[in-house]
């Protein structure tokens, strides 16, 4: 079984592997509400164990003994396949009593809680690693995870021998996963260089402030709200819709990253129409003038963040120095924004022209990937004890 948490959907899979490819799945989508994102740690993780036995009840395998991988799309210490260590909460999460603690361990824990589900956590992982294991089976190229959805992050494969943290050589392990967690770039001041009035706004209406600075300037969780604060700027000046603001547009985060999207479907596309019934949607009174302006100020802001994560793609090539690179990519941003692709390709082409390497949509890799450690997980425990 696979588990996927951190992202828009909460996901519990049923997959079957064979020749480590995933041969048929079977997945439920939850809803993890507000409350329980940032209430009490223990509701959130008996949420989990809910969600897992509803499953597998719905599948008709709550009587087997099966394994489950977890992807934990958070910043963890991980001394191990099966042991996490949160060491703080990002994205839209802030439950209590986490940070600090074994994530494997509570949910075990409320599963066992339940009693009605024979599960055992045997693998945890963050998605970029999910993302790359996915792209792994798909394309042998594949070297860099990569996220661009609600949250933004890069895992890849470092040499052994560089990584001073590891400590377990047991199985003459060559090559390591290191997730970077990105996200975080800038928090010590690094980027503030490039920060406008609009990206300190926001940070001031996020949940985590002066947290995870570099996410806030790509990710799906802020994109939209960035396209929000700007467009409250230029109105509040009289340089947009007359200077009259709706009710709607003025609620904190009613802007969403998927509009952005949108609206860039309208510059790429004269057949497509949106971004008007957007504005209509925010009962907003606008004129040609305003339409342009709100498509330049999505087009910019897309731009901006697709070149900064191009820079990082960039660096993680000259970093692994390999003559053929895939990329494995999934995520809401990649997914739909109708130019980021596009753009990455250039700005990466130009930041690191030395180096050959595709990005390869990986979809759900993020659950497909928690199925597939956990597979490598049993056979490891097989072989080693
Ligand atoms: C946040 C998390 C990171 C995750 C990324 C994409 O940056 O800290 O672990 O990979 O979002 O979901």
């Amino acid at each position: 079984m696979g588990l996927d948490l951190g992202g828009t959907n909460f996901r519990v899979l049923h997959v079957k592997l064979k020749n480590g490819v995933v041969v048929s799945q079977k997945f439920n989508n939850y809803d993890v509400d507000t409350e329980t994102r940032q209430g009490e740690g223990t509701a959130l993780f008996d949420f989990l164990a809910d969600c897992v036995s509803d499953f597998a009840h719905k599948e008709g395998v709550a009587d087997k003994v099966l394994t489950l991988g977890f992807t934990f799309s958070f910043p963890m210490h991980q001394k191990s396949l099966h042991n996490g260590i949160l060491t703080q909460w990002t994205k839209s999460f802030s439950a209590t009593g986490v940070i600090g603690h074994d994530v494997v361990v509570m949910l075990q824990e409320a599963l066992e809680r339940r009693g009605d589900v024979n599960v055992r956590v045997n693998a945890i992982l963050n998605d970029t690693t999910g993302t790359l294991l996915q792209g792994c089976a798909m394309d042998q190229r594949t070297r860099v995870g990569l996220i661009l959805g609600t949250g933004s992050n890069a895992a890849y494969l470092e040499r052994a021998d560089r990584v001073c943290h590891w400590e377990s050589e047991r199985h003459g392990e060559k090559e390591i996963v290191i997730d970077i967690e990105w996200g975080a770039f800038g928090d010590n001041g690094t980027i503030d260089f490039c920060k406008s009035h609009f990206d300190r706004q926001l940070d001031n209406g996020s949940l985590h402030i002066n947290s995870f600075s570099f996410e806030k300037y790509i990710s799906g969780l802020y994109l939209g709200e960035l396209v929000r604060i700007v467009l409250l700027h230029l109105a509040n000046n009289r340089l947009l819709f007359n200077g009259i603001l709706s009710k709607k547009i003025q609620v904190k985060d009613s802007f969403l990253s998927s509009y952005v999207s949108r609206i860039e479907k309208d510059t790429v596309d004269t057949q497509s129409h949106e971004t008007e019934s957007i504005l209509q949607q925010f009962d907003l009174t606008y004129n040609d003038d305003d339409v342009n302006v709100l498509k330049y100020v999505c087009e910019l802001i897309s731009l901006r963040a697709s070149l900064l994560v191009s820079a990082c793609c960039a660096r993680l090539l000259k970093q692994m120095d390999k003559p053929d690179v895939t990329f494995a990519v999934d995520g809401s941003v990649f997914k739909f924004h109708p130019r980021y692709r596009k753009w990455m390709e250039i700005f990466i082409g130009l930041l690191a022209p030395n180096y050959k390497f595709q990005l390869l949509l990986a979809e759900d890799g993020s659950g497909k990937g928690a199925a597939i450690a956990s597979a490598i997980a049993s056979r490891l425990e097989k072989t080693y004890h």
